[in-house]
């Protein structure tokens, strides 16, 4: 449905956009994520054409769209500020962009009903946006642009400005909507969690480049660099030196401690090890008897207990060397729960730990 060929966009010596390509698929549920400044915005607004690229091309539904201004593409955006009519109803603000069109009244009723019964608002047609929550305007917004039908709708951070409740309550709702209409949603965030819940795809940005294109399970599961890993979730990033590389794994240095790592393509050298805090393991110290088999345990104390209600965080500072280690574990009946200044033993599975060579 969507095809962007070597895109970059400059403003000034800054390349906002950097030389990116993919496709995306028709009715695919696909996410821009990334951090601030890293291009989201910029690539969307070259989608829907307020923007044109410096090099390469957009093709939509098999259309290049290098000369296509802005109306006639067959897209349509929705934005994080839902700029409505204060003085018209719901069902006028929806009703706007057809009648501009000069569609038949009888048309522009009936898809008016029919999309405001699809965001869930059909009792709300002749209320004024004033007399609404900020979910339900964001369900206007969302009306107004899909009563259009374009192929492609462009969603730039549209639920950012819900408080927290609400905005998981309107994800779970856009994803609805968005199978419900089988259109192709691409959908810009710098929210992670939000953009691993709805997705079928994700893109994940850094600096106007493109770092991994995957489902939200394969980002999860296996980033291919070091900047996905740390984005993704929440992983300890350690320095370490790799001595060795043998069939299918790797031995690396960490403040004294030699670890086996199931490593990726790496090389002997300074890398990171990236592992995530509910893969880390942790045991009270004197629980630890004699040496088992596996992976080599680290020793600690904690440094800091962070309670939070379904899951209980520590940082771990490791006895050789300065380093701190956080794990994260379910807080359930028959956990221990470790009080800051425990001494304890620190251990992961082999495939849980990940290498990046610098
Ligand atoms: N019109 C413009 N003129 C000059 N620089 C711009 C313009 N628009 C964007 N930029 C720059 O391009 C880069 C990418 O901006 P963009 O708005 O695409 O980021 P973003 O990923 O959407 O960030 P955010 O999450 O903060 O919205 C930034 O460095 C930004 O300052
Ligand atoms: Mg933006």
């Amino acid at each position: 449905m969507v095809e962007i060929i070597g895109v970059t966009k400059r403003f000034g010596a800054n390349r906002a956009v950097d030389d990116i390509s993919f496709g995306i698929g028709s009715g695919e549920f696909f996410s821009l994520l990334g951090p601030s400044g890293c291009g989201k915005s910029t690539t969307l607004r070259m989608l829907s054409g307020f923007e044109q690229p410096d090099a390469g091309s957009i093709r939509i539904a098999g259309q290049d769209m290098t000369s296509v201004p802005p109306y006639q593409r067959p897209t349509n955006i929705v934005f994080q500020r839902w700029a409505l009519f204060p003085h018209m109803t719901v069902a006028a603000n929806v009703a706007f962009g057809l009648e501009a069109e000069r569609r038949p009244a009888a048309e522009i009723r009936q898809r008016v009903g029919e999309v405001l019964e699809l965001v869930g608002l059909g009792r709300f047609a002749e209320r004024k946006p004033g007399q609404l929550s900020g979910g339900q305007m964001q369900r206007v917004a969302l009306a107004r642009a899909l009563v259009k039908r374009p192929k492609v709708l462009l969603l730039d951070e549209p639920l950012s400005a819900l408080d927290l409740k609400l905005r998981h309550q309107m994800q779970i709702e856009l994803k609805r909507i968005q199978q419900d209409v089988g259109t192709t949603f691409i959908f810009v965030t710098h929210d992670q969690g939000e953009a691993l819940a709805m997705s079928d795809r994700v893109a994940v940005m850094n600096g106007g480049r493109v770092e991994q294109i995957a489902s939200p399970q394969e980002l999860y599961d296996a980033p291919s660099t070091s900047f996905v890993a740390n984005f993704i979730g929440h992983s300890n990033m350690l320095p370490v030196t790799v001595e060795r590389v043998e069939a299918g794994h790797a031995v690396a240095r960490l403040e004294g401690a030699a670890l086996r790592i199931a490593a990726g393509p790496t090389k002997p050298g300074p890398a990171t090890l990236v592992i995530r805090f509910e893969r880390v393991r942790i045991e009270a110290a004197a629980a630890v008897t004699s040496p088992q088999p596996g992976p080599a345990k680290l020793t600690g104390t904690v440094r800091q207990m962070i309670f939070g209600g379904s899951t209980v965080q520590y940082v771990v500072g490791l006895d050789a060397g300065s380093l701190d280690i956080t794990a994260e574990h379910p807080h359930a009946p028959g956990v221990p729960v470790f009080e800051k200044g425990t001494a304890v033993a620190l251990s992961w599975r082999e495939n849980d730990a990940r290498l990046f060579a610098h």
